[in-house]
């Protein structure tokens, strides 16, 4: 099976990103082609300083490997060193109607949260990331619920070129993970844990140092009555639970019983180190990543190598279908 999947950078990796999403994708690269990137062109669309933005990329790229996602086994490489996803988004722009694009929630979100920039990219973005997933002739998408309508957009425009110009692209299919749980914000825990939101403390990056990790825990909202049970009325206290559980392979009907009789506090500072205590490695890993630049950068520019040469295999097909001259 050939997986595709990409993250932004901004913000930061979340545990709920790697919970939700990396752990996932550590699980699918032994037994699949995977490629994962790191979407720098998607996050242009929305204003970026370019000092932080390409240290963030860095940073991300550090991350990846440090999770553990593998040069070795899958392609890892950075959006914008691959040409072809522009190239191949204006051919796709020209068969997808503003219709589609208008009909987008998460366009419609972004551009009531971001009224000074409502740029012609964000509208466009969904077409960038068809051709990420469609260059590669991706079988499976990991993504997210917000994702969906986008790959759902990107499956149409595969089954309409393929109709025009005959057989060429895969038409992808979302992969569903059988397990994940969906971690919330620690501020408003019937949200999800945004990598961007502005709260510092609703969120936790994989790479907060322990004490950062320990404080957030500790102002974790929770709720009114003191029994540390998983249930839909107590979604603080489910959300830690599914936390703790995920960092300790526990299952949450054990957690429950670690913590029967125990007060919130207790329970907090419990949660903070397991999380602190799993990450440790991770980040020790990620700290040897980023004090090597030139070995990061190799390893980046070989990925995007490999890449380019799988996503030239298709631009070649697409352009000759379409009518371009190719030599
Ligand atoms: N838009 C995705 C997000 O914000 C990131 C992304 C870009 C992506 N290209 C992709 C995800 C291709 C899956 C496949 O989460």
């Amino acid at each position: 099976m050939r997986i595709y999947s990409a993250i932004q950078p901004t913000g930061c990796i979340t545990i709920g990103n790697y919970i939700g999403a990396i752990k996932n994708w550590l699980a699918l690269q032994d037994d699949n082609e995977c490629i994962f990137s790191i979407a720098n062109q998607h996050a242009l669309t929305v204003r970026q300083d370019p000092q932080e933005f390409r240290a963030r990329t860095l940073s991300f790229f550090a991350q990846f490997l440090a999770c553990g996602l593998d040069p070795e086994k899958s392609v890892l490489y950075v959006q914008s060193h691959v040409h072809q996803h522009s190239e191949l988004q204006w051919i796709l722009s020209c068969m997808t109607y503003i219709g589609e694009l208008d009909r987008m929630t998460q366009f419609k979100d972004k551009s009531r949260k971001n009224e000074d920039n409502i740029n012609a990219g964000l509208f466009t973005y969904p077409v960038l990331m068809a051709a990420d997933i469609l260059l590669y002739k991706a079988d499976m998408v990991p993504v997210g619920k917000d994702q969906k309508q986008h790959l759902e957009l990107a499956r149409d425009i595969a089954v309409r070129f393929n109709n025009r110009y005959g057989e060429t692209f895969v038409v992808p299919e979302p992969y569903i993970a059988k397990q994940g749980a969906k971690i919330t914000s620690l501020q408003n825990p019937l949200e999800k844990m945004s990598k961007s939101d502005k709260d510092q403390n609703a969120t936790v990056s994989i790479i907060d140092p322990p004490d950062v990790i320990m404080r957030k825990f500790k102002r974790a909202v929770t709720d009114s009555d003191n029994r540390i049970v998983f249930s839909e009325d107590k979604p603080g206290i489910s959300n830690l639970l599914s936390i703790y559980s995920a960092f300790t392979g526990e299952t949450i009907e054990e957690a429950e019983k670690t913590f029967e009789g125990k007060g919130y506090g207790d329970f907090k500072l419990a949660v903070g180190s397991a999380v602190a205590d799993a990450l440790l490695p991770v980040q020790k890993k990620y700290e040897e990543y980023l004090s090597d630049k030139a070995e990061l950068e190799r390893i980046m520019k070989a990925g995007a190598e490999k890449a380019s040469y799988l996503a030239e295999r298709t631009l070649q097909k697409v352009k000759k279908k379409v009518g371009f001259i190719v030599s």
